[in-house]
């Protein structure tokens, strides 16, 4: 047993072993305290100077924001809308009334993506904000299993055993929903030459008590687009043979403000009757930062009634579906700013720009004899790619990954989900303000790095390396 675990504890690190932690004596005035106790809440108050130069001193150890290659999710802003951030991170979501224009916002949003993703009720239609892609996500399996259930009762069969399908390259939102909700998972292996939800590998899992299938737009391991139509047209046949009418979620978190753009032709949305709902993370490609997603149902009726409650709005009540009550409004004020800002051409200005410079990223890494791509940013601006077996015993994408960090990178690698667990994968997502340059720059460090890697006398220690990470 190690010593933390003797200690019963979870997460212990370096530094964390200490129960107080010393306050340098510049940041305090003569006399006050000179350490804090790190597990307790501190007796006495502290200057605010000192607590903020704390904190502040104490994340200078995270990594920088805008390399961290890494994430979906947005670290720039144009300054007009950091300002516009700071004038309202006081707004709270749920106060309606107390904030009808912010209310009123929120709603036109909503209206806009249904618009967007070509409801033919988009006016009329509902859809909310949310904390990100997971809320989404739970309240589109939420209405899907209510939806099951009062069909299923209606005609008079059994509630008990409902499930949902999708590929196991999903999120894990969706492990969730199906044990915080207590659906059956059926998650489909995938295969390597076809690493995402298949219409034939669907068909063998759907049943009477599927509340629905997921088709994933931008999976997250390889950033490729699930074939939405496809699998919608596999579910028609099954319908008019079987009687069965199984709905689907697409979860757009990052595809879902990239596809409209950059892909307009492609018929993945609400052009597809089977889709009924649809979820994006506005703080993705929706370009906004962390703490906003959405979900929009293709039609009012696709929400239950029974699911929705009301709060005050303006004297009146305003229908609300949501597993938060207070959250932060200003994140929905700064998804406004974007739609107005920048249009739809906007929009396509900027995720083609991250698009183009992630096809160069492919071309450059894929002309590297050691690697062969996975991706090649044809879908999502993100492009994946293997180390090919038989180059070296020296080094492998973990250690890349690590040396890559020297120069504050901060890339993942790691295994693909169940069906092809063995291959290993290394992921850059190309996001807004990323800049050719930098990618140059980017592209020299990873050259220095396998050079670096390949010039070693022997493999590298294997024991005690870092875990890399994803999301
Ligand atoms: C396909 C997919 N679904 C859901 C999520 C969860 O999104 P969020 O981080 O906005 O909760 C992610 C996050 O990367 C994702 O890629």
């Amino acid at each position: 047993m190690t010593r933390k675990a003797e200690r019963g504890l979870e997460w212990e690190r370096g530094t964390e072993a200490s129960g107080t932690r010393m306050i340098n004596p510049l940041f305090t005035q003569p006399g006050s305290m000179e350490s804090v106790p790190r597990w307790t809440l501190p007796q006495d108050e502290m200057p605010p100077e000192t607590a903020y130069q704390i904190v502040h001193d104490e994340i200078l150890l995270d990594g920088n924001a805008r390399q961290n290659l890494a994430t979906f999710v947005t670290t720039w802003m144009e300054p007009q809308a950091d300002r516009l951030y700071a004038e309202t991170y006081d707004k709270n979501m749920v106060d309606k009334d107390e904030y009808p224009q912010t209310a009123a916002i929120e709603q036109r949003c909503v209206h806009i993506l249904a618009h967007l993703w070509n409801s033919p009720e988009a006016r009329t239609t509902r859809g909310t904000s949310t904390t990100g892609s997971s809320e989404a996500c739970m309240l589109g399996g939420l209405a899907l299993k209510r939806l099951w259930q009062q069909k299923r009762r209606a005609e008079g069969k059994s509630t008990e055993s409902p499930n949902i399908v999708f590929a196991s390259s999903v999120q894990v939102v969706w492990e969730k929903f199906a044990n915080y909700w207590d659906v059956e998972m059926r998650a489909v292996p995938i295969t390597r030459e076809r690493p995402y939800l298949t219409p034939e590998a669907m068909l063998q899992s759907v049943d009477e008590n599927t509340i629905g299938v997921v088709a994933v737009l931008g999976v997250t391991y390889t950033g490729q687009f699930e074939p939405v139509k496809e699998l919608a047209a596999a579910l028609d046949s099954y319908q008019a043979k079987t009687g069965i009418d199984i709905p689907i979620h697409v979860d757009g978190a990052s595809g879902a403000f990239v596809a409209p753009f950059l892909q307009p032709e492609l018929e993945w949305d609400f052009r597809l009757e089977r889709v009924h709902s649809i979820n994006t993370s506005g703080h993705k490609f929706g370009l906004v930062y962390p703490g906003l997603g959405w979900i929009v149902w293709r039609k009012k009726g696709y929400l239950p009634e029974d699911l929705v409650f009301n709060v005050s709005y303006l004297g009146g009540e305003m229908p609300t579906f949501a597993l938060n009550f207070s959250r932060p409004g200003a994140q929905v004020l700064l998804q406004y700013y974007n739609f107005l800002r920048l249009g739809r051409s906007g929009y396509e200005r900027v995720q083609r720009a991250s698009s183009e410079i992630a096809r160069f990223m492919a071309g450059e890494i894929g002309r590297m004899e050691m690697f062969s791509l996975v991706t090649d940013g044809s879908d999502m601006p993100l492009i994946t790619w293997e180390l090919k077996s038989g180059h070296t015993d020296k080094w492998d994408l973990y250690d890349l990954s690590a040396k890559l960090r020297e120069r504050g990178w901060l890339i993942p690698a790691y295994p693909m989900p169940v069906g092809i667990e063995d291959m290993t994968v290394m992921r850059i997502v190309f996001r807004n303000a990323m800049s050719m340059d930098l990618a140059n720059l980017l592209l020299e460090d990873i050259r220095g790095a396998v050079k670096y890697l390949d010039g070693l006398d022997g493999p590298l220690p294997r024991e005690g390396r870092p875990q890399s990470y994803h999301h």
